[in-house]
C-alpha cells in the first residue's frame, strides 16, 4: 500500500471510529425510562441540601427526595418555573411551575399547579425522605416538562390551599432540574 493510500484511509476512518465510540459512551438508552435530577443547595443563611430524582414510570413520574438540614416538620416542596437558583433567596426561580394555569393545591388535588409536590416531612434530626408517583409532572410532554426548571424547599409547611403558593414562607434550598443518565436501569 502506498503512503498516500494509507494516509487517506486513516483520514477517513479514524474520525469515524472516534465519533462512534463517543456516541456509545453518551447515548441515552431509548428503552430505559427517562430520568432527571436536581441537586439542592442551601440559600443564603440556610444549611438545607439534598438530592431529588425524577424517573418516568408507567402512570407518571416517580419523585424520590433525600434532604437534610431542615427544621423538624413539614416543608413546602415544589417545582418552580425557572431553572435559576442564582439569587441569594432563590427568588430567581420564580413562581410555582403552572403551565396549565390552575390554582395552587395538593399533589393529589384535581386542580393544582403542575409544580405542586406538597410537603417533605423532616424528622427530629432534620432529615426528610419522599418517594411517591406524581401524575401531573412530565419529563417529556413539551409544555408540562419540568426539565430545566427548579425544585425549591421552603422554611414552612405548604398548607395546600392558600393562594398562590401555600403560605410556605422563605426558600431554604434550590436546585435546577436536569437530565440524568438513564442507561443504568431504573435507579
Ligand atoms: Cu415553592
Ligand atoms: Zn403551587
Amino acid at each position: 500500500m502506498n503512503l498516500f493510500l494509507a494516509w487517506l484511509i486513516a483520514l477517513v476512518f479514524l474520525p469515524l471510529a472516534a465519533v462512534s465510540a463517543a456516541a456509545q459512551e453518551t447515548e441515552e438508552n431509548p428503552s430505559a425510562p427517562l430520568k432527571a435530577v436536581a441537586i439542592l443547595y442551601p440559600t443564603e443563611g440556610n444549611n438545607v441540601s439534598g438530592t431529588v430524582t425524577f424517573t418516568e414510570v408507567e402512570d407518571g413520574v416517580r419523585v424520590q427526595a433525600e434532604i437534610i438540614g431542615l427544621t423538624p416538620g413539614n416543608h413546602g416542596f415544589h417545582v418552580h418555573e425557572f431553572g435559576d437558583c442564582s439569587a441569594p433567596d432563590a427568588s430567581s426561580a420564580g413562581a410555582h411551575f403552572n403551565p396549565t394555569d390552575q390554582p395552587h393545591g395538593a399533589p393529589d388535588a384535581a386542580a393544582r399547579h403542575v409544580g405542586d409536590m406538597g410537603n417533605v416531612e423532616a424528622n427530629a434530626s432534620g432529615a426528610a425522605e419522599l418517594n411517591y408517583v406524581d401524575h401531573n409532572l412530565s419529563l417529556t410532554r413539551d409544555k408540562l416538562s419540568i426539565i430545566g426548571r427548579s425544585v425549591v424547599v421552603h422554611a414552612k409547611a405548604d398548607d395546600l390551599k392558600s393562594q398562590p403558593a401555600g403560605d410556605s414562607g422563605a426558600r431554604v434550598a434550590c436546585g435546577v432540574i436536569g437530565l440524568a443518565k438513564n442507561n443504568s436501569g431504573a435507579n
